[in-house]
């Protein structure tokens, strides 16, 4: 007689725990936020703009912070610096074009001299998409992303997620899986270079907005289709502009990033054409709308200075947002760190819900 068969008790293989964030007062990604934390980022912004100059500038009195800047900024980097300092921190910039990276140093051994030097946060502009990630993971200190090439600028999509607040909700800092119901934010160009559209189709759907990526199949493949926050949706597109803009109660529009463009067939006369903003569109097709744009703007090229400049222009508006959203980011980053007593050489993500798979249902 043959043995009875061996029952094996059958395991599901364990989910791999993603060791990022490392550090919990980080910023890589949008999504590293829960809806309690973007309410406390939110919250904060409000509360740090209204306060006194002279109460604010004590509350990170000359603590350190780099910014490491790799690639062109204006907005970002003077709202990172001015937000450091507006809370009393010190501020070291190194840029790509001053420094050893000139020579070859790497961001890894800048990160680490930057610590040595008593950094106690990075922000860090890459064109390397991931850069983030690696700068946290080699330094362990929180990370700021403030744009790592054609992946992620979470910055950004909380100043534009302010912004659309002011503008349609009264300026709430309580959001939830409703608050933007209704709401569809149109992003008009080059969404396939593009940092910003990706951080804010990940941000904005968890709030119930509907996000419609509109563009050339040149600069919008299919596949972006799928970028929302889950498998819910929330973001579609729509290559036919005029369309896009009747539903519309945002529009945001990109700049064609010709140092992206290599090998890219694109006619911009054909371009403009079919996806310039321009006066006579907004005022027949969306003309409650806000327009909005991250900058640098082109003017003739995506967007006409008419509607830069025009009254439903918000794109001055999410500049200033940025500077509010960047202090509160900037505190929850030193904050995090003075709360934690293991050394900075250890994993700290026990601060943190360790499993993506759990984390996506927290954030939806
Ligand atoms: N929106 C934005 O990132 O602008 P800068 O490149 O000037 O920082």
């Amino acid at each position: 007689m043959s043995p009875a068969p061996v029952r094996r008790k059958l395991h599901t293989p364990p989910v791999p725990a993603s060791p990022f964030p490392y550090h919990p007062g980080s910023l890589l990604s949008v999504n590293d936020l829960s809806l309690d934390e973007l309410n406390h980022v939110l919250a904060r912004a409000t509360a740090l703009e209204k306060q006194d100059p002279l109460t604010r500038d004590r509350i990170l009195a000359k603590r350190r912070v780099a910014l490491l800047f790799y690639e062109a900024s204006t907005r970002t980097r003077t709202s990172f610096e001015l937000a450091a300092k507006a809370l009393g921190a010190d501020t070291a910039l190194v840029s790509n074009l001053s420094s050893s990276i000139e020579k070859g140093e790497s961001l890894k051994d800048t990160g680490l001299n930057l610590r040595a030097l008593g950094a106690e946060a990075i922000i860090l502009r890459s064109n390397s998409s991931g850069a983030a990630w690696l700068l946290e993971e080699s330094t362990r200190l929180p990370v700021l992303n403030a744009g790592d090439g054609m992946h992620e600028h979470p910055t950004q999509a909380l100043l534009d997620l302010r912004t659309i607040l002011a503008h349609l909700r009264g300026g709430t800092t309580k959001v939830n899986e409703k608050t933007l119901a209704g709401v569809t934010v149109t992003i008009t160009g080059d969404i396939l270079h593009s940092r910003v559209a990706r951080s804010n189709a990940l941000l904005l759907p968890r709030l119930g907005a509907e996000v419609v990526l509109c563009g050339p199949k040149e600069l919008l493949p299919e596949v972006a289709a799928s970028e929302g926050p889950d498998s819910r949706g929330g973001v579609t597109i729509e290559r036919d502009f005029e369309a896009a803009l009747k539903r519309s109660q945002v529009v945001m529009m990109l700049r064609i990033q010709a140092e992206r463009l290599a090998g890219l067939q694109l006619d911009l006369e054909e371009y403009k054409a079919g996806y310039q903003l321009t006066g006579e569109r907004l005022a027949r097709l969306a003309p409650k709308a806000i327009v909005m744009h991250p900058g640098p703007i082109i003017r003739g090229l995506e967007i006409t200075s008419g509607v830069a400049d025009g009254p439903q222009s918000a794109i001055l508006e999410q500049v200033t947002h940025g500077l509010a959203i960047r202090m509160a980011v900037i505190e929850r980053a030193l904050n995090a760190t003075a709360l934690k007593s293991a050394p900075t050489s250890v994993r700290t993500s026990s601060a943190r819900p360790a499993k993506p798979a759990s984390r996506k249902g927290a954030r939806a």
